[in-house]
């Protein structure tokens, strides 16, 4: 094959470390990325992180920082990520790259001359989390029809897309291209839901929070983040609305495929399409909405604690084994479950017992009974013909379900082959071929048949696991075979050494052996965490997701004191702040907090507020903030200020 390939996976919001969950995204996109390599593509394969919004906002002040520290941080970590599993991007994109914004910024201002979008006024329900607004119609229960939260009533002088203009383009591009979007079933929900019933303008701009791309010609509103996001795809790229795009844009674009979630199939195959006709580029090829990897017992969520993390796993299970599971685990359509249960059986049942224990078996028997070199004596029996079969008939198989996002169909192939030469084992006995010298060359065969069923399987198996499969494929002096060569049996060179050390490449544990790796993993964190000042530094800001147990001595570096608020007023050009005087022992402070929505100034002066005194001073809009106040966030991001429960004199320590 050859040709250019680009593929990209949605970018992770900055507002927290992605769980595992996100996780099944990045390996999915990465297994076909380095598939389409190995069959010759010249693949660009983008990745990054979504940092701009209310919620990255909303976060950084409440942790005291400004929102470029806080995504710098936070990014760092995803790369950090994304790194650990060995993901073989070839660009890490941020929203807060100057080129990308510069250039959204630029493509709003083109839209607005075109007419595409227009300023007007937007009332609806808001749902926070998501930084959607929905009609009253829209709503389910009167909550969130996307996340089930609570919304509320806002009003805000805004600017909109008109989607309605391009809604009959968009039904004959789905028309004429009937595999735009994977699965075809969330096709169907996209014309009966959204298209057939008509589409809305689309509100393009907010002025309720600043940490987002101003608008050139009215910077007191910033482009909608999913604007701001989704045109991360041909930024990445050079795109330039203009003028000369670059030599990339002209060569990977258009997209081959967009991976995202189910979840954000809608603002993928409506909203972007739409955006991408109204600057006059080609749309993207095809667009597959992913089912979701859920925990095993419920959602997984960060206020009931049940989130598992890509890196907690591999420190049990290693990086290959969580990869290989990530793929097996959610099948075409439906979502999946993850839980250490289920990943331990995974590893055991089908790394362990079935792939490690052919490679070892293959390579121990080589080495004894053949002084640990391969070659085809050409003794064949009828039951090699069932094998090769298999084997040489796997590639294609393992293509067909590549191309269709069937991933874990395609493992299973894979698999397949692994326990076809388990069974051609047991069939052949080499133990008893061994036995008997005259036997010799069939035994010779035997084995060869099995290394080079091995060196097949490995081949295509190392896209979901390089590293494991690297080391299998070099026991037996071999590495991953040209994917047009996959077809054909035979081609392991005669005198073929196989390794004298060869290595377990996945061991079995006993649930309770994970379970107290999970445990020593979690203290060791807390050891980390209770760690002084540089650990402390590091967690200054820690984002969502990072809260491990500490003792209570690291507790008590923590200098918690009631303040008592003195003056209160907001802070100019920034709707989210508030400045505080508050009055702490026989101190004055100040303190700005990112609680204006939620609280009028009037109704903070007096109140009895828990400072943490020991903050290192932040300037927040210029103002230089001496502490921080504590609030309770609930999980429908409402936001109350913590009190102490009766009046105690001003300064009083919080332990
Ligand atoms: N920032 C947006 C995407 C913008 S793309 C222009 C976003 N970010 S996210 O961090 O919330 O999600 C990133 C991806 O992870 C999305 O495709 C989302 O569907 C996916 N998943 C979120 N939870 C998931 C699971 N539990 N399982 C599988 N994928 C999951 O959305």
């Amino acid at each position: 094959m050859n040709g250019k390939y680009y593929i990209t996976t949605a970018i992770a919001y900055a507002s927290g470390k992605p769980h595992i969950g996100n996780m099944y995204e990045i390996v999915l996109s990465d297994f076909i990325a380095r598939f389409r390599r190995r069959q010759g593509l010249d693949v660009f394969f983008q990745t990054g992180t979504d940092e701009h919004g209310e919620k990255v906002e909303t976060k950084a002040a409440a942790a005291g920082v400004t929102p470029k520290q806080f995504v710098d941080k936070v990014a760092g970590e995803i790369k950090g990520l994304w790194d650990l599993m060995n993901i073989s991007y070839d660009k890490f994109i941020r929203t807060t790259d100057a080129d990308h914004e510069a250039q959204v910024a630029e493509m709003f201002d083109k839209m607005l001359e075109q007419g595409d979008i227009y300023k007007g006024s937007y009332k609806g329900w808001y749902c926070t989390p998501c930084e959607s607004f929905w009609t009253e119609s829209q709503l389910v229960d009167g909550k969130c029809p996307d996340c089930g939260r609570e919304v509320k009533l806002s009003e805000e002088e805004a600017y909109f897309f008109r989607m309605s203009a391009y809604a009959d383009r968009l039904m004959k591009y789905y028309d004429e291209h009937p595999d735009f979007i994977l699965p075809l079933s969330r096709k169907n929900e996209m014309v009966n839901n959204f298209l057939k019933p008509g589409l809305q303008d689309l509100c393009v701009s907010r002025s309720t929070f600043s940490w987002g791309v101003p608008v050139k010609s009215d910077p007191k509103h910033v482009v909608y983040v999913w604007l701001d996001a989704l045109t991360n795809y041909i930024t990445g790229l050079g795109y330039d609305c203009r003028g000369n795009c670059g030599e990339k844009f002209g060569k990977y674009w258009p997209a081959d495929v967009h991976i995202v979630g189910k979840d954000i199939v809608r603002f993928h195959t409506i909203y972007w399409p739409i955006f991408l006709m109204s600057l006059g580029v080609p749309l993207p090829k095809q667009v597959f909405g992913h089912p979701w990897l859920l925990q095993d017992g419920g959602k997984m969520s960060k206020s009931k604690g049940n989130v598992l993390y890509a890196d907690d796993l591999a420190s049990v299970f290693g990086v290959d084994a969580v990869r290989y599971f990530l793929l097996s685990a959610v099948p075409y359509d439906n979502d999946g479950l993850v839980s250490w249960e289920l990943v331990n059986e995974t590893v055991n049942g089908e790394l362990a017992n079935v792939y490690g224990n052919l490679v070892n078996r293959t390579v121990a028997m080589t080495n004894q009974y053949l002084g640990g070199t391969l070659c085809n004596k050409g003794v064949t029996e009828a039951v090699d013909d069932d094998l090769k079969a298999v084997v040489t008939g796997v590639y294609e198989k393992v293509c067909a379900k590549v191309d269709a996002y069937r991933m874990s169909d395609a493992l299973a192939d894979i698999m397949a082959v692994f326990r076809r030469a388990n069974k051609y084992i047991d069939e052949t006995t080499p133990w008893v071929l061994a036995r008997d010298e005259s036997k010799r060359d069939r035994l010779a065969t035997v084995l060869y048949n099995l290394a080079e069923s091995i060196v097949i399987g490995s081949s295509m198996l190392a896209c979901a696991m390089p590293a494991a499969c690297g080391k299998a494929l070099a026991e037996f002096g071999s590495e991953v075979r040209d994917y047009d060569k996959l077809g054909q049996f035979g081609l392991l060179p005669d005198g073929t050494r196989v390794t004298d050390k060869p290595e377990i490449l996945f061991g079995r544990l006993k649930i309770k052996e994970v379970e107290e790796k999970v445990e020593e993993m979690n203290k060791a964190k807390a050891a980390a965490a209770a760690a002084p000042a540089e650990t402390a530094k590091k967690e200054e800001s820690a984002p969502e997701g990072t809260a491990t147990l500490i003792d209570i001595a690291k507790f008590k570096e923590v200098s918690l004191r009631v303040g008592h608020i003195l003056t209160a007023e907001k802070v100019e050009k920034a709707d989210k702040l508030l400045k505080f005087t508050v009055r702490v022992g026989d101190e004055e402070r100040t303190i700005v907090s990112g609680i204006a929505k939620y609280y009028t100034p009037e109704e903070m002066v007096g109140k009895q507020v828990v400072v943490v005194a020991n903050l290192k001073p932040a300037k927040l809009r210029g103002i230089e903030s001496q502490g921080m106040l504590l609030c309770a966030v609930t999980a429908d991001s409402d936001v109350v200020i913590v009190s102490p429960e009766k009046p105690v004199p001003s300064g009083s320590e919080v332990c």
